[in-house]
């Protein structure tokens, strides 16, 4: 599948004029809410893991160089948390602008910290999407972020504030968390 999911984004899912959609966070679109929004509540998903498996060519990395930013793998049992916005559905042209490097939307249960649910978006990168980088050992993907450096600026500031974010929502990511620390002795 292509690299740029712009067009296959805009087919999937139609988007009803004027009727906002909750959408669902796990990486930078935690730390990074450069879209505006109606609502911002605390979420989680279930069924998914968080991985920095997906390559970045257009903004952690280069298309020679690319940078890996996370994706979500299905994993029975897992939750994964993370930042949901009520967002209007005009916003989804900017954000498939920004996931455009393998992302595609789908639609899954949000649960809120308050025992309430929505049906919401999320952006995920699968693993036949020509950006996919797959598994590595971590200490591998500390390395590659620590040299890695895109238009949005170096792979390492991505993984620090992913991982400062995960720590403001109280959550626990062993697999961020390893790669944070990897990282910081390599600086
Ligand atoms: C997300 O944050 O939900 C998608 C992955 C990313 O943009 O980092």
């Amino acid at each position: 599948m292509t690299a740029n999911t712009i067009e296959i984004n805009r087919r999937r899912y139609p988007l009803e004029a004027g009727k906002p959609v909750w959408l669902f966070g796990y990486g930078s679109l935690i730390f990074k809410a450069d879209f505006p929004f109606l609502d911002r509540r605390e979420a989680s998903i279930e069924g998914w893991s968080r991985r920095f498996w997906q390559g970045s060519c257009d903004h952690r990395g280069t298309p020679e160089a690319p940078g890996r930013v996370v994706t979500l793998i299905e994993q029975a049992g897992a939750c994964c948390r993370g930042m949901a916005y009520r967002v209007s559905p005009d916003v989804f042209a900017h954000l498939d602008f920004r996931e455009k490097n393998g992302y595609l939307r789908f639609m899954t249960p949000l649960h809120f910290g308050d025992g309430s649910r929505a049906e919401g978006l999320v952006y995920i990168a699968a693993s036949d999407n020509a950006a996919f980088l797959g598994a590595a050992p971590e200490r591998e993907i500390a390395a590659q972020i620590a040299r890695s450096c895109g238009p949005s600026g170096p792979n390492r500031e991505y993984l620090l504030r992913l991982a400062d974010a995960i720590r403001s929502l109280g959550d626990h990511d062993p697999h961020v968390f390893d790669i944070e620390r990897f990282l910081l002795e390599y600086l």
